[in-house]
């Protein structure tokens, strides 16, 4: 009994001891997830969020989406909800901010409340979000900015972005316009552009402004008859345009920053009585996004380009978010591949072929 007890007391020891190693080393433990691992993009100034460890862990992600604007938009927002969906271990808190930045800043607050692991944001225009990015980073939340970019004065404040390239955009189509003038025989008299621009301090507003502004610059004949915005919305488009139309029927060029403005201003020239392709000599209607209404336009020669810009951006997001969950390093910026489709070339088949 003696020797049992000593025998005992040894075990009793030796168990504390273990006890003992096992909160040190869980406490390490922790420590370590509690940093970012060097190399990450996870943002400075607090821990990492948690790490979901063999995908057991929900991961809480707050998405704030500009609205619903456009097909484009709509397809925007399915990609992610698909990607970030409850199967694939997310609890999605999404947010429609009905074209408002305001609404989009009360929505990230609400995220940062409810302690999601990530934000993901698509915003309205470029400026106006440092404060707001700050308290996320000051929660420890990365902010993965989606579509359009911001403009903040320290880039840490996001973690990732992942969208287009909106001025490549824009210079692609100015390239074909060049082109197209020219096989034309119409790159000799005076061309007349009307220029139909999305959500003023959007970035695929800015990007495809500047680019066809750039080709004004650069052409002594290209004229820039009318600028004005449709804010990416077909009435809104057909609006201006028709307005403009009263004012001067002298329009060679119309450079609609999305599909839907491109219908909105279709409309109008129709009901004005302008004809619509180049392949009749008519108005050059020039569109971007590429959605299958706007490729079947393209099919029908109405749209003479349209510039694609990709909208199935959630399994990046997913990728990020999976990568800084394992501590693994991502790419700042990610630009994603597009490419365009013209009424000499579309086909039927083409436009079968499209996701959205
Ligand atoms: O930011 C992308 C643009 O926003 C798309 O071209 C447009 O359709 C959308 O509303």
């Amino acid at each position: 009994m003696a020797s049992g007890g000593r025998e005992g007391s040894v075990m009793k020891k030796t168990v504390a001891v273990i006890m003992a190693l096992a909160l040190i080393v869980g406490a390490a433990a922790c420590s370590e997830r509690a940093e970012a691992p060097s190399g990450t993009t996870a943002p400075k100034g607090g821990p990492s969020p948690a790490v979901p460890e063999g995908r057991n862990k929900t991961i809480k992600v707050g998405f704030s989406q500009t609205g619903a604007e456009s097909v484009w938009r709509v397809a925007n927002t399915e990609s992610v909800k698909n990607a970030l969906s409850e199967k694939n271990g997310y609890e999605l808190i999404y947010d429609d901010a009905q074209q408002k930045p305001e609404n989009q800043i009360r929505a990230i607050r609400n995220f940062i409340q409810q302690k999601v692991d990530y934000i993901v944001l698509a915003p309205l225009v470029e400026t106006g979000w440092d404060s707001v990015l700050d308290e996320a980073r000051r929660a420890a939340i990365p902010v993965i900015v989606v579509d359009r970019m911001v403009r903040v004065a320290d880039n840490d404040l996001y973690t990732a972005y992942v969208g287009s390239n909106f001025l490549k955009e824009g210079q692609t189509a100015v390239a074909w316009l060049e082109a197209a003038l020219e096989k034309h025989g119409r790159d000799k008299r005076t061309v007349h552009i009307v220029n139909i621009q999305g959500t003023i301090g959007s970035s695929a507003q800015i990007g495809r402004t500047a680019a066809l502004e750039a080709g004004i610059r650069s052409h002594p004949n290209w004229e820039l008859t009318a600028q004005e915005s449709g804010d990416f919305i077909k009435p809104k488009a057909y609006e201006v345009m028709s307005r403009i139309l009263k004012k001067t029927r002298d329009v060679d060029v119309v450079y609609c920053e999305n599909d839907s403005e491109a219908f909105g201003a279709i409309k109008a020239l129709e009901e004005a009585g302008l004809k619509c392709g180049i392949l009749n000599g008519g108005v050059i209607v020039i569109s971007f996004d590429a959605t299958s209404e706007g490729l079947s336009e393209c099919l029908s020669g109405k749209i003479s380009l349209n510039v694609e810009c990709n909208p199935l951006q959630g399994p990046h997001v997913a990728r990020i978010i999976r990568d800084l969950s394992e501590g693994k390093s991502v790419e700042k910026i990610s630009y994603l591949e597009e490419t365009w489709f013209d009424c000499f070339t579309i086909t039927y088949e083409t436009i079968e072929k499209r996701a959205y």
